[in-house]
């Protein structure tokens, strides 16, 4: 017998000669002697896509990861043809296309420098195994080119000379360099000669990324399936780069209710209710300030999804009332797996009505989490999205749980090899019915999306808020995020701030890791280093997981306790601030974390470092990543920057040393801003603010700044009910000018703005509010460098004594 187990053609293939083109609107197809179709289609002037068929038959085009709300549109749309190749050009971008081998070459459209050029470009396996092929890409790399993104890689923030996997991966205790883990992100963002562009390889196959490592003058991406698909995003800002990915896999949905950038207190777990009220009773009389408290899977009945101990949480709903009442909105677990258990209501439905994942040959997927033997709805599905969105009904509407934490959903599968389901597991795929190969990568985006579903049904007028473990490109619309199960160890504090910079930078601000770390024990000391960075995070979250002692900002003694209250308040402080950061992301795609490269591409000291960021756009944070320091070597960006505790003032674009100890961690507000702050309060809400200091930096020359604010929570400021503030300041030698602008229909409780200088160089001699003098020894000058003033204001101008 004569068995073929050969394919006819082994090893790479290549698209051979273009024959010819044909355009529709804004696509270009180029069909290949060989049968290859190569699909140009020009989203915007500064993004292309980019598709390759082999058989000149595309699959149905469906992602996950683009959102229907993406900007399309552009400019210019031209295209040239001569003997050797084709030229589409937009506004920003030309692209040049080599008639011999269809290679793809990307120019500046303004200056014609090159941006980057395939090295052999598409190329392909067939698969035997599984029908369809291994799709390939490579690029050239150039000396000195950077590569940054791909989401919650635990490495340098600098990519070139590494390799990577997309597979979204439980990795409890994960390292330095551990590869892959939660998330699959396939965006990255390259830099050469001060020009910044973005790929993003949407293929949800278990794909990979070399940054010229296997060879130093080659990049190259390739996935286990699926299509070579891939959008093409210039800058040349790098910022703009992130924020065109943003824009095209989608800004959140909502902006978060403000209470969810304060601090949350999380433990695996805080049982029973007396349990829970001493550690938010405690966070009370200790005043420090806090907004959420976690239930682990602890609160539920043997781990099953929707249900409630009920020994130990007699009567969820008085308890979440009183907690509410006293500041405290309750954010809740619920995995995937659904315990089998024929007494189980939601079992039983969903067996019923056919919801769960099945193997190839029909089995259903059964594995192992914490309830033991599970069965997983197949979220792909849409019917089984509305279901799961339904469950919520209980715990958000009646019960009044805040918050959803979605986890294990890689989805996580105990005591198996591979940590997860096998490959043969069937999905709809939202109708393109797929093995787990295609499916796995997005499965966890799919279940925290049908929660986010349920919380936006369930807690309106509130906004819903989601926390997420695992996701995929364009999970960021829906839900926050947490680096998943660290570890209580300095070397961890420093992954911590990559990856929360990472996932800025590959689109998802709202993110932050387990401070103080999820496994073992931090002492005091890295604990207090730890809130130092976290409350510079967007997600700013305290969990362990509780095996080894308390985690609480008190388990330390009372010196560790003052200095994470005195941070905490800080954060408390800067919410506005961070609020308005958070409307930049929410509104333009805006990262909240700037590294280094992002806020000063143009400077190649940038390119290397790490440790440093910009948090909104104007404060700059670095971490102490070390046990005994007094302070430590850094790098201060271009610009004249205030230290934030003795306004000293530096001059940037130099490392150097700043002294720090326990007590401060090194910060930096830039000079010319303008940075609101709140009163401190012990949650969001408990006061009345009447009066929001702004804490004026100043400068010799121009500088905005910003203050967004509406109800801070429900939708009115979806219909203009918000209010925009842009504050231009002028310094000069003898003067200082601040002029406001104003737009939106919201109008805050307070009236008066604190208005607190640093840095005033001169005497002041005239004090103008909107053109009016005042005699500024009857107004209310506080005696501290302070001065009150209405809201309102048009201009403020103070002149020295000549
Ligand atoms: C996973 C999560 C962790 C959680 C634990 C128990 O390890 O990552 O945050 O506390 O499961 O639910």
């Amino acid at each position: 017998m004569i068995t073929n187990t050969e394919l006819e053609i082994t090893g790479n293939q290549f698209p051979s000669k273009i024959v010819s083109y044909e355009k529709h609107i804004d696509t270009f197809n180029f069909f290949t002697e060989n049968g290859v179709t190569l699909k140009v289609t020009i989203l915007r002037d500064s993004v292309i896509r980019f598709r390759y068929s082999t058989t000149g038959i595309f699959e149905n085009d469906f992602s996950y990861a683009i959102t229907k709300y993406a900007n399309s549109g552009y400019d210019i749309l031209e295209i040239e043809e001569n003997d050797d190749q084709y030229e589409i050009t937009t506004e920003k971008l030309i692209c040049r296309i080599k008639k011999e081998n269809a290679r793809i070459s990307m120019f500046d459209a303004k200056d014609k420098t090159l941006i980057i050029d395939d090295e052999i470009g598409f190329h392909w396996e067939e698969s035997y195994e599984h029908g369809g092929n291994v799709v390939k890409m490579s690029k050239k790399s150039r000396k000195g080119e950077s590569y940054y993104g791909l989401g919650d890689k635990p490495t340098h923030l600098n990519l070139k000379g590494k390799r990577f996997q997309n597979w979204v991966t439980d990795s409890y205790a994960y390292g330095k360099d551990t590869d892959p883990l939660y998330k699959a992100i396939p965006f990255f963002t390259g830099l050469h000669g001060g020009k910044s562009y973005g790929i993003f390889f949407d293929n949800t196959f278990r794909s990979y990324f070399d940054f010229a490592h296997e060879r130093k003058d080659v990049m190259s991406f390739w996935a286990q399936g699926g299509e070579m698909n891939y959008y093409f995003m210039y800058g040349p800002e790098m910022d703009k780069v992130v924020a065109n990915y943003t824009d095209l896999t989608g800004k959140p949905h909502q902006m978060p209710p403000l209470w969810s950038l304060g601090f949350h207190q999380c433990k695996w777990s805080y049982y029973p209710e007396s349990n829970v009220k001493e550690v938010t009773s405690k966070f009370r009389e200790l005043q420090i300030p806090c907004d959420a408290i976690y239930l682990d899977i602890d609160y539920m009945e043997g781990f099953r999804c929707f249900t409630w101990n009920k020994e130990y949480f007699p009567d969820p709903k008085r308890m979440v009332k009183e907690l509410l009442d006293d500041g405290f909105k309750t954010v809740a677990i619920i995995d995937p797996g659904i315990k089998i258990d024929a007494d189980y209501n939601i079992f039983r439905e969903g067996l019923e009505k056919d919801y769960f994942c099945k193997r190839a040959d029909g089995p259903y997927m059964k594995g192992k989490v914490w309830p033991g033997q599970c069965y997983f709805p197949d979220f792909t599905n849409p019917e089984v999205r509305e279901w799961w969105s339904g469950l919520f009904k209980e715990l958000i509407e009646d019960i009044g749980v805040k918050g959803v934490w979605n986890d294990m959903n890689e989805p996580a599968v105990m005591e198996v090899p591979n940590k997860t389901f096998p490959n043969d597991v069937r999905h709809d795929y939202d109708g393109n019915p797929c093995s787990h190969r295609k499916a796995h990568n997005i499965y966890g985006m799919q279940m925290a999306r049908a929660t986010y579903q349920g919380l936006k049904k369930f807690a309106f007028p509130k906004r819903p808020f989601v926390i997420t473990r695992a996701a995929y490109s364009g999970t960021q619309r829906y839900t926050s995020s947490w680096t998943g199960d660290n570890v209580a160890s300095w070397e961890h504090l420093w992954i911590a701030n990559v990856q929360a910079q990472r996932m800025s930078m590959s689109g998802y601000s709202f993110a932050g890791s387990d401070i103080g770390g999820f496994a073992e024990q931090p002492e005091g000391e890295l604990f207090a280093r730890w809130i130092q960075l976290g409350i510079f995070h967007p997600f700013c979250r305290v969990h362990s997981s509780g095996d080894h002692g308390a985690q609480e900002p008190w388990a330390f003694g009372d010196e560790i306790t003052d200095i994470v209250r005195k941070f905490i308040e800080l954060r408390y402080q800067l919410l506005p601030y961070l609020y308005t950061a958070f409307w930049h992301y929410f509104n333009d795609g805006v990262p909240i974390l700037k590294s280094m490269v992002m806020y000063d591409q143009e400077d190649i000291q940038t390119h290397y470092r790490t440790d440093e960021f910009v948090f909104g756009d104007k404060i700059l944070v670095c971490p102490i990543l070390e046990p005994n320091s007094k302070g430590r070597r850094m790098y201060i960006p271009k610009g004249d920057w205030f230290n934030m505790w003795n306004d000293e003032v530096v001059e940037g674009g130099k490392e150097m040393w700043v002294s720090s100890d326990i007590e401060t961690m090194p910060i930096f507000i830039k000079s010319g801003s303008v940075i609101p702050k709140y009163p401190v309060q012990q949650y969001v809400g408990e006061k009345n603010i009447e009066e929001v200091t702004l804490d004026v930096y100043f400068k010799i020359g121009t500088e905005k700044s910003f203050l967004f604010d509406d109800a801070h929570d429900g939708y009115d400021y979806t219909k203009g009910k918000y209010s925009y503030r842009t504050f231009k300041l002028l310094g000069k030698e003898k003067q200082l000018i601040i002029q406001q602008h104003k737009s939106g229909r919201y109008d805050a409780d307070y009236k008066t703005f604190k208005i607190n200088f640093h840095g005033v160089p001169f005497e002041i001699d005239k004090i103008q509010i909107d053109n009016e003098e005042i005699d500024f020894k009857k107004m209310q000058v506080n005696g501290d460098n302070t001065l009150t003033i209405h809201k309102d204001f048009n201009e403020l101008h103070i002149k020295g004594v000549m």
